[in-house]
C-alpha cells in the first residue's frame, strides 16, 4: 500500500473535511448550480463507455454520491466499484444505491485515488467525474487508475474545463466566479466550499495541458469531447497493452 507525504496528506484531509461538510446538500446544489446540466454530462460520459463496452467492470474513482456509478449500471449494464475519501459522501451514495436497488451491481469502498486498494490489471474501465482536480496528487491518481486497468482498458475523465469563445467565456466567468459562490454559500452554509469550486477549476490544467497529464500517466489514443461550449470535457484514453 502506498503512503502519502505530509503535504499531500494535509491537502487530502482538507478536501475530505470539505466534502464531508457539504455532502447533505451536494446533489441539490449540483442540480441548482448547473441548471440540471450535470446529469446530461454524466449521461453523455457513460454513453461513451457504453459505446465501447458491454457489461464492463468499472472502477469509479471519487464516486461521491454515486450518480456516475448508477448511470453506468443503467446505461452500460456495468458492475461498478466506487471509491472515495469522504465518509459522508459515500453514505449519501450508499443510501441512493439502496433506493435504486442496485446493491448487487455497485460496491463502495472508502479509499483514495493515490493508493487504490486493488490489484493491477483488474478493470475494463476506470472513470472519474469532477474528482481529479480534487485529488491531493492528480498525477499519482491518474497513474493508479492506469495501474488497475486491464491492458487496452479505458480511462474516462469528466471534468470542468474553461470555455474559449467570446462572449460565452466572459458570461460564464461572471456566473462561475461571482454568482455561483454566493448561491452555493446561501444554500450550503459553507462559503469556503463554493469559493473552492471556481478556484480549483481555474487552477487545474484543462484541454492540452490535461491531455499531457494523461499521456504522462501512460495513456495513449487520448481524445477530448467538449460539452456545453467547453464548460466541461470528457477525456478518454487507453492503457497500451504491454509489449
Ligand atoms: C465534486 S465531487 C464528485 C463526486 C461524483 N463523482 C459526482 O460526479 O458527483 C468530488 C469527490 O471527490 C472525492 N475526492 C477528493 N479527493 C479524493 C481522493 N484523493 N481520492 C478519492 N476521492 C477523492 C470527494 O470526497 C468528493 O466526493
Amino acid at each position: 500500500m502506498k503512503t502519502l507525504n505530509t503535504e499531500t496528506e494535509t491537502r487530502r484531509e482538507a478536501v475530505e473535511s470539505m466534502f464531508n461538510s457539504i455532502a447533505g446538500r451536494y446533489d441539490f446544489l449540483n442540480r441548482l448550480l448547473s441548471f440540471g446540466t450535470d446529469r446530461c454530462w454524466r449521461r453523455k460520459a457513460v454513453g461513451v463507455i457504453a459505446g465501447k463496452y458491454k457489461n464492463p467492470y468499472i472502477l469509479d474513482v471519487a464516486t461521491g454520491t454515486a450518480d456516475l456509478a448508477i448511470e453506468a449500471v443503467k446505461t452500460a449494464g456495468a458492475r461498478v466499484v466506487g471509491i472515495d475519501i469522504s465518509a459522508a459522501m459515500l453514505e449519501a451514495g450508499r443510501k441512493k444505491i439502496v433506493r435504486h436497488r442496485l446493491g448487487e451491481q455497485i460496491g463502495i469502498v472508502m479509499a483514495g485515488a493515490e493508493a487504490i486498494p486493488f490489484m493491477a490489471g483488474v478493470f475494463d474501465v476506470a472513470m472519474v467525474a469532477f474528482g481529479v482536480r480534487n485529488f491531493a496528487s492528480p498525477q499519482a491518481g491518474l497513474q493508479e487508475m492506469h495501474r488497475v486497468l486491464k491492458d487496452g482498458g479505458m480511462i474516462m475523465v469528466l471534468e470542468f474545463s474553461r470555455p474559449q469563445g467570446f462572449p460565452f467565456r466572459h458570461l460564464y466567468g461572471f456566473y462561475f466566479t461571482k454568482v455561483l459562490p454566493l448561491v452555493g454559500c446561501l444554500f450550503s452554509g459553507n462559503r469556503k466550499a463554493y469559493r473552492y469550486l471556481p478556484d480549483s477549476v481555474l487552477a487545474f490544467p484543462d484541454n492540452e495541458a490535461f491531455i499531457g497529464m494523461l499521456s504522462a500517466a501512460g495513456f495513449s489514443g487520448i481524445s477530448q469531447m467538449r460539452l456545453t461550449g467547453g464548460i466541461a470535457s470528457i477525456y478518454t484514453g487507453f492503457k497500451t497493452p504491454a509489449q
